[in-house]
């Protein structure tokens, strides 16, 4: 498609000129190359006009610009290709700044990275001020940093530190404090008076502020190099240099540079140009359109409006406050309504926390009703079960509540461990059972498995799917086997951190060893978090079903008859103090033997490759799709390092080959739990 449609360009009877964003067939604009060309074009024709001002806007109902165009980033081979592509974005927006006459970026909804990058080398930017601005600078989260001049702009514009924060974390800036912070210099309520907001600015005689003497001082060349280590320094508490190179090198920048337009520009496009074609860079790129690809499924279904919850547990209880949060009307049952209580005020926190205005705040808890009757039954389009763990128990639920179930209506379980098939033996209707298995905190984790048994119709998975996608979070289709998924493929993972501590190895080595590979937490601590209640019953469910023998438990056994279930009960392998980790739990630390029996070596492949042999395995028998779901599945159920991209993708860098052959080895030294799965054939 040509894009000289991309832009519109008019001049009103003021001679101010208005050049109109608004990317053909897209609901967002984004600037890939042949964006910037066009832009490029038109900017010279605002030369030629010579207008009193100009200002660019979008057509586009969510935002102003999303940012570069992503997908170009992929075909990149070389670094001189990086930085022809770069280049180009830089010289455009140079043109676009060395205007002779004033220039606005009129903002609402969205602008980010590039988007905002582009409103930067405006001299004024004006934005609505309500809940959908959103200002940032997320590029560090792709493995890159700003590379069209942001990082220079940014700083002149904010100062340092408000600029490499923003940067640096690649947050979002919301509402009122996108003004605060110097990114937008005038604001007006909805977009009706965005145009009048924009042409006072080419009238007026004002000029947009400027960061003040304080916020440019730390930019002085002396004082720069005396920052860098206390950056750096915040950066290391969060990402290792090897893993996640990007904010490292914008530091670095920083403190050569100092944000000089002599210099900072060119050295802003070899930095970029470098950081786009390292592993990193290219895995996060490929996890960010693995989440664009969960997100685009369930628009073909209609999404329910009522959801009946059974259940107000640890889980029920988190779902239903969702589900209200998320605008869907909620009826919460349980066995008593003293049952339902601690739910309602565990959902008062959670819209407390994530609902800023009053009105919508009371909206939110008006949704969220109480329902020890199960009155709610017969109005809802999707019961979702959250009942203890037990088939007979679940079994006989099903058995009261299916003759009330209105026509069409879908009934979700979120079992974590029943296959469905089990579940639907009793059901009249089988094919509308369908599993959701939400992961815990609801609030925290962005991922549902939708789980597909065999009866289930196709209605029950799109409804669910739909459903999923109205809760804002990401739909992982699977087949009904053990665990699933997600807990299934972590089962020997954490099963190993078991071998390795009855081994002696202590578990702070244990998740070191994870977390060298590029965890963010370790198995021993993930289990902590999950409880380890669940994490036993899960493992030993998931190894009955599939036939294998489930390893000593002895150390998680000594836990549990403690009373200690890890984070929840504020102690558990480790100690937890209000959510936090706080140390080795000093029970564990005498009780441990000193001298570990095996290799402390091989710790970080057994525990990286019992998770990718199993992924194998999942892979093998057909319970995702594909290589790519499984991989979105494990970084976005439970973690896994995203910059590796996910366990197939990584075993795929690292030579599905070598992989096998290197289970071979810890076969033979550490037992037939490391036996490759036949699955490693068809990959090599
Ligand atoms: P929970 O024990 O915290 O809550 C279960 C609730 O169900 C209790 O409030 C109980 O009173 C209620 N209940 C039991 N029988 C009932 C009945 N016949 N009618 C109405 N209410 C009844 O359990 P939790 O942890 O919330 O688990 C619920 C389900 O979610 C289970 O199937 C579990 O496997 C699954 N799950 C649990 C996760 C976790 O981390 N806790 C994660 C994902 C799934």
């Amino acid at each position: 498609m040509s894009t000289a449609a991309c832009f519109r360009l008019s001049v009103d009877a003021e001679r101010i000129a208005w050049l109109t964003f608004d990317k053909p067939g897209a609901s967002a604009n984004a600037l890939s190359s042949e964006v910037l060309d066009e832009l490029d074009r038109q900017l010279a024709v605002v030369e030629r006009v010579a207008p009193r001002g100009l200002v660019i806007l979008s057509a586009k109902e969510n935002g102003f610009v999303a940012g570069a165009d992503v997908k170009e980033f992929t075909t990149l081979a070389s670094v001189a290709e990086a930085e022809a592509l770069i280049e180009r974005g830089q010289r455009v927006l140079a043109r676009l700044e060395r205007l002779p006459c004033p220039t606005v970026a009129a903002i609402h909804g969205y602008a980010l990275g590039g988007g905002l990058e582009l409103a930067l080398a405006c001299r004024w930017r004006v934005a609505v001020e309500d809940d959908r601005l959103a200002l940032g600078l997320p590029e560090v989260m792709l493995g890159i940093h700003p590379g069209f001049g942001g990082t220079v702009r940014a700083v002149q514009r904010l100062g340092a530190a408000a600029a490499l924060d923003l940067m640096l974390t690649g947050r979002t800036v919301r509402g009122s404090k996108a003004r605060k912070l110097g990114l937008v210099d005038r604001v007006c309520t909805d977009r009706d008076a965005l145009r009048a907001t924009a042409r006072s600015c080419v009238l007026g005689r004002a000029r947009p502020g400027r960061p003040s003497w304080l916020a440019r001082a730390m930019s002085f060349d002396i004082v720069r190099p005396l920052l860098r280590q206390r950056l750096r320094a915040q950066i290391a508490r969060r990402v290792r240099e090897a893993h996640y190179p990007a904010p490292y090198a914008l530091i670095d920048l920083w403190v050569r540079y100092g944000a000089d337009p002599r210099t900072g520009y060119d050295a802003e496009r070899r930095s970029i140009a470098k950081l786009a074609l390292t592993e990193t860079a290219r895995n996060l790129v490929r996890v960010f359109m693995l989440q664009d690809a969960l997100k685009s499924q369930g628009a073909d279904a209609r999404a329910p409006s009522r959801v009946h919850v059974i259940g107000a547990g640890v889980m029920g209880g988190d779902i239903a406050a969702w589900c209200a949060l998320r605008g869907l009307q909620v009826t919460l049952q349980d066995r008593t309504l003293e049952l339902i209580t601690p739910a309602l005020q565990r959902a008062q926190a959670v819209f407390d926390k994530r609902i800023r205005n009053e009105n919508e705040r009371a909206a939110a808890r008006a949704r969220l009703v109480a329902d020890a009757d199960g009155h709610g039954i017969a109005e809802a389009d999707v019961v979702i079960e959250a009942i203890v763990e037990d088939l007979q128990i679940k079994q006989s639920l099903y058995a009261t509540l299916e003759p009330q179930l209105k026509p069409g209506a879908i009934l979700a379980t979120n079992t974590s461990s029943i296959v469905l098939e089990e579940l639907a033996t009793t059901l009249r209707e089988p094919s509308r059972l369908v599993g959701l298995h939400f992961f815990n905190p609801v609030a925290q984790m962005p991922l549902i498995e939708i789980v597909r048994g065999q009866q289930s119709s196709e209605h029950a998975v799109a409804t669910a799917i739909a459903l999923t996608r109205k809760l804002d979070k990401l739909p992982l289709p699977c087949r009904s086997a053990p665990g699933f998924v997600v807990n299934r493929i972590l089962v020997p993972y954490m099963f190993e951190a078991m071998h390795a501590a009855a081994e002696g190895h202590s578990i702070d080595a244990i998740d070191a060893a994870a977390k060298a590979f590029g965890m963010p937490m370790g198995p021993v601590e993930l289990a902590d978090t999950v409880g380890l209640d669940v994490c036993r019953h899960v493992g030993r469910i998931v190894s009955q079903a599939l036939g294998r023998p489930t390893p000593d438990l002895a150390q998680l056994d000594a836990r549990i008859a403690a009373r200690e279930f890890g984070r929840k009960s504020g102690l558990g392998f480790y100690l937890w103090t209000a959510g936090k980790q706080g140390g080795v739990n000093p029970a564990i630390a005498t009780a441990v033997a000193a001298t570990p029996t095996t290799s402390a070596d091989d710790l970080t492949d057994r525990l990286v490759l019992a998770l990718a042999n199993e992924a194998v395995a999942v892979l093998r028998a057909g319970i995702v799709s594909d290589a790519d779901t499984l991989d979105a599945a494990m970084i976005f159920g439970s973690g896994y390092a995203p910059f590796r991209g996910g366990p197939l993708h990584y075993a795929r860098s690292a030579g599905f080959g070598r992989c096998r052959d290197r289970l071979r080895e810890l076969e033979a030294r550490y037992g037939a739990r490391f036996a490759p799965d036949p699955g490693w054939d068809a990959l090599v």
